[in-house]
């Protein structure tokens, strides 16, 4: 599901987000761990100020399992408190409110001084959307629904749910809007499916995911779509054309691209990460 986003949508979302902010001790952050950097809100930082923060790399059974641990060091080593984990089977998913425990050990240390018996951890989840942040939060609290409000500008009566005996979490995901600093970025979040296909011509999206994983994971390519190391050798566009034959579509090119893409998501692909934590300031700029 994606939203398109326009300025008023924007400010709309930002303002509902400040407010419940307020409300909360701790920010869960979810990222996707195929493009960590990628799929964060550019104002996240200005729009929670000091509150603490975990960032979540979420779906990390999609993403290339030694760069979501370079990218788990990357934010640890920036200081804030990060897990990867996998939402849809509840993997690790236990060690967030643990996680969260002792990220607030101070605070609940100070609210026991008071006479507080079980300080409660107030937190909740934010993000782009698609990275996860329904799943997460049901999982978290144990609630098994389907669809939750996944539209900004939506509101309604706010409720705290438990995760834990002393970690509670609001019922609604913070919803803030992706990045659209660069094409590369653009691209990630395209291929990924944060951002709406219509947005992006699919062959565009689909050569993009090509030339990457041609780059990156050859031996993917191989094994899904049956190619030679001499076929990896090509020209990404020439590869394309040839795919799109031996796929069987002819010279329709877009429906091969949608097809790369598709597979991508569905991990037909194997796991892959998009982007490095080296290379993203190159990429912003
Ligand atoms: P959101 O609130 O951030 O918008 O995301 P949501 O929880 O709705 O999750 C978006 C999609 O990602 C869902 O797929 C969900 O099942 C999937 N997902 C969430 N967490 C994980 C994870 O850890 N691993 C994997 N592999 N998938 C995950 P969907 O219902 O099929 O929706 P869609 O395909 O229509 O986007």
């Amino acid at each position: 599901l994606a939203i398109q986003w326009f300025p008023g949508h924007m400010a709309k979302a930002r303002k509902q987000v400040q407010e419940k902010i307020k409300q909360v001790d701790l920010i869960l952050e979810v990222v996707d761990a195929r493009t960590p950097e990628s799929s964060r809100n550019p104002m996240l930082d200005e729009i929670i100020g000091e509150k603490p923060r975990m960032v979540i790399l979420n779906k990390q059974d999609l993403a290339d399992p030694a760069l979501t641990r370079e990218w788990v060091q990357y934010y640890q080593d920036q200081g804030f408190a990060a897990i990867a984990i996998d939402a849809q089977h509840a993997k690790r998913l236990q060690q967030i409110p643990q996680l969260a425990t002792k990220l607030m050990a101070e605070k609940i240390a100070r609210k026991k001084a008071r006479g507080i018996r079980n300080p409660m951890i107030k937190a909740m989840c934010i993000g782009i959307p698609n990275v996860g942040k329904s799943t997460v939060l049901n999982r978290l609290v144990h609630r098994n629904i389907a669809v939750t409000g996944n539209k900004p500008g939506v509101t309604k009566n706010q409720q705290w749910l438990k995760a834990s005996d002393n970690f509670q979490l609001l019922d609604t995901p913070g919803i803030l809007w992706p990045k659209f600093a660069s094409q590369k970025i653009g691209m990630r979040l395209a291929f990924t499916g944060a951002i709406a296909d219509a947005v992006f011509q699919e062959d565009v999206v689909g050569l993009y995911g090509l030339t990457y994983f041609m780059a990156h994971y050859p031996d993917a390519l191989k094994k899904a779509y049956h190619l030679t190391d001499a076929d990896l050798q090509a020209a990404p566009h020439d590869l394309l054309v040839k795919l799109t034959k031996t796929q069987g579509f002819g010279e329709e090119f877009n429906r091969m691209a949608e097809r790369l893409i598709f597979d991508a998501r569905q991990g037909k692909l194997g796991r892959f990460t998009l982007e490095k934590p080296g290379e993203i300031d190159a990429d912003t700029e």
